[in-house]
């Protein structure tokens, strides 16, 4: 059999491509964008806060030149760091192939580097976000849904309704909005259009107090597998369904006693933003290009060995 080299070689795959990663200030979204953008992509990053997005786009864009500031906040950053400068170097050792400069350059990561504060449920804001990736960068390759949300705790039978709605049109309505509006702007019309959406673990077995989370979870995932026919061939469409992840957003979950959380895990540790960044760019990249409707549980054998989330 011969072995030919695929498109998606480690280094560069997202050479050319562009992607929009929701809730990306920050966390397990940070580190998406960062690994999308070490690998070659131009990349638009929206949170709410406009002081986040600043702070992510300086600690993304100021690595190469300041050579070692980190991304702030939860850890989301050193091993981006860490992986930019593998990139760069890694190049020089494949005798200086590059990633095609088409127009954004190769030499200033802060030049592949767009943000738009917004609520993820604002439709306004999508619209104004993916404009912009399409005017900044010429389209959409690359769709993330990673913002979502768990304001809630407590049992179902004691639910607040009006607090649960929210929940679901950010998680849920919020992942098919994005997705419908990068269609719109042309995703799928270019070869190599992949969605990744953020489901949980919580989505695959009940969690007692952040049980209406899981249910938005579980709708992401079918979601997920629906899209994923309905826009075959043109558009992969796959989610990642983690565990505990150390971000703020699960602090509360391990911050008490995290050795203890940890040993419930088979792996011996909670997942890090890398972890996920890792998955991440396999599953939008063209070495996923026969995978799609799979939602991959990234949980350190956590469901494997019995585990509740
Ligand atoms: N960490 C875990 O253990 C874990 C496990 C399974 C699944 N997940 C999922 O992974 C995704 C990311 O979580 P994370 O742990 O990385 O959270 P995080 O560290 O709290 O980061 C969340 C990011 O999303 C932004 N954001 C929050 N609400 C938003 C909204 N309504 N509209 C737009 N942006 C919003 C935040 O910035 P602003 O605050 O400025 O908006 C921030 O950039 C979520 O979908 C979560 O459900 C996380």
């Amino acid at each position: 059999m011969a072995i030919t080299e695929t498109a998606g070689s480690p280094g560069a795959r997202f050479a050319g491509r562009v992607a929009v990663v929701t809730g990306a200030s920050r966390g397990i979204g940070l580190a998406i964008a960062a690994r999308l953008l070490d690998e070659g992509a131009r990349v638009l990053l929206t949170a709410r806060s406009e002081d986040g997005l600043a702070a992510a786009r300086d600690a993304l864009g100021g690595r190469d030149a300041l050579g070692g500031r980190d991304v702030p906040d939860d850890g989301a950053g050193t091993a981006g760091l860490a992986a930019a400068r593998d990139a760069l170097v890694g190049r020089e050792a494949l005798g200086g192939r590059d990633v095609p400069d088409d127009g954004a350059g190769t030499a200033g990561l802060a030049g592949r580097i767009r943000t738009v504060a917004g609520r993820a449920d604002d439709p306004e804001h999508r619209r104004t976000a993916i404009r912009t990736a399409v005017d900044a960068f010429g389209g959409v390759d690359v769709l993330v849904n990673n913002a979502g949300i768990n304001p809630l705790y407590g049992p179902l039978a004691e639910l607040d309704l009006d607090a649960a709605r929210k929940v679901l049109e950010v998680n849920v309505l919020g992942t098919l909005s994005w997705t419908q509006e990068a269609l719109s702007a042309g995703l799928g019309d270019r070869p190599g259009a992949a969605v990744l959406n953020l489901s949980s673990v919580t989505g695959q077995v009940p969690s007692p107090g952040i049980g209406w989370y899981g249910v938005s979870k579980a709708a992401v995932s079918h979601l997920t597998t629906t899209l994923s026919v309905e826009l075959a061939p043109r558009v992969r469409v796959n989610a990642l369904a983690p565990a505990v992840v150390k971000t703020r957003f699960a602090r509360a979950l391990y911050e008490h006693d995290e050795p203890g959380v940890a040993a419930r895990y088979p792996l011996g540790r909670l997942g890090e933003p890398e972890d996920a960044a890792a998955a991440a760019a396999y599953l939008c990249s063209d070495e996923a290009a026969w995978v799609t409707g799979q939602v991959l549980t990234l949980d350190g054998g956590l469901l494997a060995a019995g585990g509740v989330a």
